[in-house]
């Protein structure tokens, strides 16, 4: 019910004409009393997909990148034999000895959490008005089409090929650009990896989709504790759009991933990066490889916080599946082609529509306009 929303805080302006626009579900969570969930938060789980957690046939694969990088000939070889399995089976791993330093996770961390903490007027000018400005903060996907609000708040900022950051809290934009850096590297590295495991030529996948001039963004959420967590949501299930995304946390769970129809708790080891294959990487592979269905659950205990750092194509890339996966009798290609520019727009506008994305019925249902 929308009166049980206090009316009082700054973000939560309420106008007997227009409905409110909530940027931030922040000050309801500290809200003191806040003992319910506000209807307008209320998801609705899909009680056939319990998680499982502790089958160990049900571990998400771990990959050591130092061996693709100083590995013997042969190690290098395994290393990519697992890439193969990790992303045919599961469109993710957990990335071990990648060199970015903890403590400079940490400090993202931290400084993320600051900017959080700042006064709701401090973060307006991060508003946005279009889903492609290069930074911008606020709840939902899309507040003016989700049809449930979300139980987090972002910020989102594009760093590469041109770097852009909010430039408060002080030190801010020096984390964010060395820790940026610092990603792409590792995802280089893997990316190529991965072009060989899908038996091309490692240049390719930077090739096909003009990766120097790819986007990259940092999304960085918080999940406040939440008083009804199994009613409400982070994130509902999706797939990330471009190539590969590298994910950090605070440590306390709530990402989920599909594997094999069930939910699989994500819970990182100290230190990895959680990798999961995109949108495109699942078209450039005509499907072999698929972008993973994953989603982020509320919790009632502590605050969450997540660093999500997706790898794409530049925004003028048509991706397209690579020929060695098409052949016009047995293998048509799976999907249509569009830049990637056009369809990071039709996700984020909550226009999402079943041609671009397979696996995307459950939120379609929340998202379709
Ligand atoms: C995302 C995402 C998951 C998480 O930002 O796209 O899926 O654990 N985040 O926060
Ligand atoms: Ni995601």
């Amino acid at each position: 019910m929308a009166s049980t929303i206090p009316l009082d805080t700054k973000t939560l302006k309420v106008s007997p004409v227009h409905p409110p626009k909530i940027t931030s579900v922040k000050p309801l969570a500290e809200s003191t009393g806040l003992s319910s969930l506000p209807s307008i938060y209320t998801f609705t789980h899909n009680l056939h997909d319990e998680p499982i957690s502790d089958d160990p046939e049900d571990s998400i694969p771990i990959i050591d990148v130092s061996l693709l990088v100083s590995g013997s000939p042969e190690e290098q070889s395994q290393v990519i034999y697992q890439l193969t399995k990790a992303c045919s089976d599961w469109g993710c791993f957990m990335v071990i000895n990648h060199g970015v330093p903890e403590s400079l996770t940490k400090a993202m961390i931290e400084v993320f959490q600051e900017f959080c903490n700042l006064p709701e007027e401090e973060k307006q000018e991060f508003h946005g008005n279009h889903v492609m400005d290069p930074i911008r903060c606020g709840t939902g996907f899309n507040p003016s089409t989700d049809k449930v609000n979300l139980w987090r708040d972002h910020l989102k900022f594009y760093t590469y090929p041109e770097f852009h950051s909010p430039n408060k809290p002080v030190g801010f934009s020096e984390i964010a650009l060395e820790l940026s850096k610092r990603n792409r590297e590792v995802a280089i590295v893997i990316l190529k990896a991965i072009s060989k495991s899908l038996g091309l030529e490692e240049s390719y996948i930077d090739k096909a989709s003009n990766f120097k001039l790819g986007l990259q963004i940092v999304a960085a959420n918080f999940y406040p504790a939440c008083p009804e967590p199994e009613r409400a949501i982070g994130i509902p299930p999706h797939s990330d759009h471009g190539l590969l995304t590298l994910l950090v946390d605070n440590g306390i769970s709530g990402l989920q991933i599909k594997h094999k129809g069930k939910w699989i708790n994500v819970n990182l080891l100290p230190n990895a990066l959680f990798a999961h294959i995109g949108d495109h990487l699942e078209i450039l592979s005509n499907g072999k490889y698929k972008g993973v269905l994953h989603q982020a659950l509320a919790n009632d205990k502590a605050t969450r916080i997540s660093i999500a750092m997706p790898h794409g194509p530049s925004l003028d890339t048509v991706i397209r599946p690579a020929p060695e996966f098409v052949d016009n009798e047995s293998h048509p290609p799976k999907y249509i082609e569009i830049t990637y520019k056009e369809y990071v727009e039709f996700l984020l506008s909550g226009k999402i529509c079943s041609k671009f994305r397979l696996d995307f019925e459950e939120s379609k249902a929340i998202y379709a306009s």
